[in-house]
């Protein structure tokens, strides 16, 4: 899969490019990483890509030109490469919450152009004329879209079959399922006054995954209860997984 992303701080992706699970994947070109500066589209000679806001206030806002000019370069480039431009998304507070759902539905493009704000703001026109989806990574404001930019690439790319050591992981983590993961313990058996669940210990497959699964339905009911109720809405909670639910509220 391709990212093409576009950001005054390219320097910045080295930390997903160059390191862990998601390093590795580049380095395997599972994933591709293509970083865009605009001040390299800007046409002034301080490579000027903010400017005050009209009606006052404070911060910068960046300018429309360098930003456009740069979509329209990613574009021109996916054409000479013979791919299909994916959808352009920017960072935004404004924008839908980022999900595993939403993860494995950008999954299915080939690539994904995402642009990272800064300052105050974007010039709206850029927004309205280039931009496809708005993705939020939660009710907070970080100063760059950087870094939420880098959190749904990782998130995106260890879904990339290949990319983590075992495929199964990624199935095992938190909402693949619906629900949150179970507790995981490693050695030692006893670590001062606390022990490992003795049917972990047992080597009994059968049980080990009941456990796994009514600690994983324990634990979001008492965490996150929306998901069980999403859970139930999808379909993905078994006739046992409600006898334990019951019993649970019980
Ligand atoms: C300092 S913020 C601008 C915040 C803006 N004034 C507001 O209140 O919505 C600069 C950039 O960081 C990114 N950003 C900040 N918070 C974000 C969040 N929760 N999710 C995604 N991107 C975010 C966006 O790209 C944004 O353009």
């Amino acid at each position: 899969m391709r990212f093409d992303v576009l950001t005054i701080f390219p320097e910045m992706f080295s930390a997903l490019t160059q390191w862990g699970v998601t390093g590795r994947a580049c380095e395997q070109d599972l994933a591709q990483v293509k970083l865009w500066n605009p001040r390299d589209y800007s046409s002034d000679s301080r490579k000027t890509v903010d400017d005050r806001a009209y009606g006052g206030g404070p911060g910068m806002v960046m300018m429309v030109k360098p930003l456009e000019d740069t979509v329209n370069a990613i574009k021109t480039d996916h054409q000479a490469q013979n791919l299909s431009s994916g959808p352009v998304c920017l960072l935004a507070p404004q924008g839908e919450r980022f999900s595993q759902k939403l993860a494995s539905d950008l999954l299915k493009r080939s690539n994904l152009t995402l642009i990272c704000g800064r300052y105050e703001a974007i010039d709206q026109r850029f927004v309205d004329r280039n931009v496809d989806l708005q993705i939020s990574l939660g009710d907070f404001v970080v100063s760059g879209g950087e870094i939420p930019a880098m959190a749904i690439m990782d998130a995106l790319i260890r879904l990339i079959p290949g990319a983590l050591g075992d495929d199964e992981s990624a199935l095992q983590d938190s909402f693949m399922n619906g629900l949150l993961d179970y507790p995981h313990y490693t050695r030692p058996e006893v670590y001062e006054t606390l022990s490992v669940p003795d049917v972990l210990l047992g080597g009994h497959h059968a049980k080990i995954a009941d456990w796994r699964r009514q600690k994983s339905l324990e634990l979001t009911l008492r965490i996150r209860p929306d998901l069980i109720e999403l859970a139930r809405a999808n379909g993905l909670l078994s006739r046992e997984d409600e006898r334990f639910l019951q019993d649970l509220v019980k």
